[in-house]
């Protein structure tokens, strides 16, 4: 059993100056501050950050991720963050923004574009540094070596691993999460309790990873609603943040399962964001697993406070909870009749899921399974 969490994690307010400290303990001179189309910029806080970096002497490079996370999009950050020679990225923003951060700073530390490293990370240089300062909660990449690019090429949605895409530091203010829209806290919610769903699930879980996703994901249990209903409560956006970042350390740890995996095949095909696209898939998957869950699913409602007594009723109070706020949907996707095949390559090309899924997954089980979504 073993945690290896390289992230200095802090929680905090008044992010701008919180970061402009981060930055000075780590006596970083210039910094490229990342954020997307979001809240950042309309809401000052990123004018009040750099005024924040300038006033401690520090240089402050202004960049934004356009679209994606794709690979286009990246390759040029990571161009602009080479030429800048800056010591340290802050991606201020959702987790598309801090992925592409993070495949930008490997990017320009090993001056390559993304297709370089898309199916191999290996002898690679370290990342810039990064610091990740979440202004959406959800997808925990604040505190895991992943990123998720879609390549602009092919369509393809790639996850790369590297150790150095640990941030150097999460800082996490929930203040920043009160003007998220209802439709993105739910997403994001759903992201991280899915999450510590399918690393609780996985076979590859252990007992340290598990109190992290229990804890994840009891604390989206407990706190969506009050979010929702007043999303000025500091109280549930920070418990949301945190049911975040567990789930992060959780999948760190037992990985993702057949929910994501699907979901990066299928996401091209719907409009539907992450989080709601992986709620959609989750009835298909629970029920190919559901003869080899041995326990667990039943463990990990009840740790969350749910009366169950078996795998399968379950999968029905989780179903339950998520239909409250996301009731389901029929067919959500639009798929040519002539990618069915690549679906299913695409699916059948994440070998470590073979690994850690509760159910075996001989190639006729996966092509039924897959064939049975696409026609549904
Ligand atoms: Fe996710």
């Amino acid at each position: 059993m073993k945690i290896n969490l390289p992230v200095d994690i802090i929680f905090g307010s008044n992010l701008h100056v919180e970061a402009a400290a981060v930055l000075a303990d780590h006596k970083f001179d210039s910094v490229y501050v990342l954020t997307g189309a979001g809240s950042a910029r309309e809401s000052g806080l990123l004018e009040r950050l750099c005024d924040e970096l300038k006033k401690q002497g520090m240089t402050c490079f202004d960049g934004r991720l356009s679209a994606g996370p794709d690979s286009d999009a990246v390759d040029k950050l990571a161009g602009e963050i080479a030429a800048s020679k800056v010591d340290a990225v802050l991606a201020l923003g959702g987790g598309s923004v801090i992925d592409a951060a993070k495949s930008a700073a490997l990017q320009a530390a090993n001056g390559c574009r993304f297709s370089d490293i898309e199916f191999n990370t290996a002898d690679l240089q370290d990342a810039v540094p990064v610091i990740a300062a979440p202004t959406v909660s959800g997808s925990g990449s604040e505190v895991t070596p992943y990123a998720v690019i879609n390549n602009s090429k092919t369509g393809r949605k790639s996850t790369i691993s590297h150790n150095s895409l640990f941030p150097e530091t999460a800082l996490i203010c929930p203040e920043v999460f009160t003007s998220v829209s209802s439709i993105q806290t739910i997403a994001g919610s759903f992201d991280a309790l899915i999450h510590c769903f399918e690393a609780y699930t996985s076979t590859r879980s252990n007992e340290l990873a598990n109190a992290f996703a229990v804890r994840g994901a009891y604390l989206i249990f407990d706190n969506l609603k009050a979010a929702l209903s007043s999303p000025e409560d500091v109280g549930a956006r920070k418990a949301l943040a945190e049911a975040s970042m567990f789930g992060g350390i959780a999948i760190t740890h037992a990985r993702t399962g057949a929910i994501h995996t699907l979901s990066a095949a299928l996401q091209k095909y719907t409009q539907l964001p992450h989080g709601l696209l992986n709620a959609a898939l989750l009835p298909a998957v629970t029920e190919l697993n559901e003869n080899h869950y041995s326990g667990k699913v039943k463990e990990f409602m009840s740790a969350c406070g749910f009366s169950v007594r078996t795998d399968a009723g379950g999968i029905v109070k989780l179903a339950g909870w998520i239909s409250q706020f996301f009731p389901p949907v029929d067919n959500p996707f639009d798929i040519p009749g002539r990618d069915a095949y690549s679906i299913i390559e695409r699916f059948k090309e994440d070998k470590g899921l073979l690994e850690v899924n509760p159910a075996p997954l001989p190639e006729r089980t996966i092509n039924a399974f897959i064939t049975g979504i696409i026609d549904a």
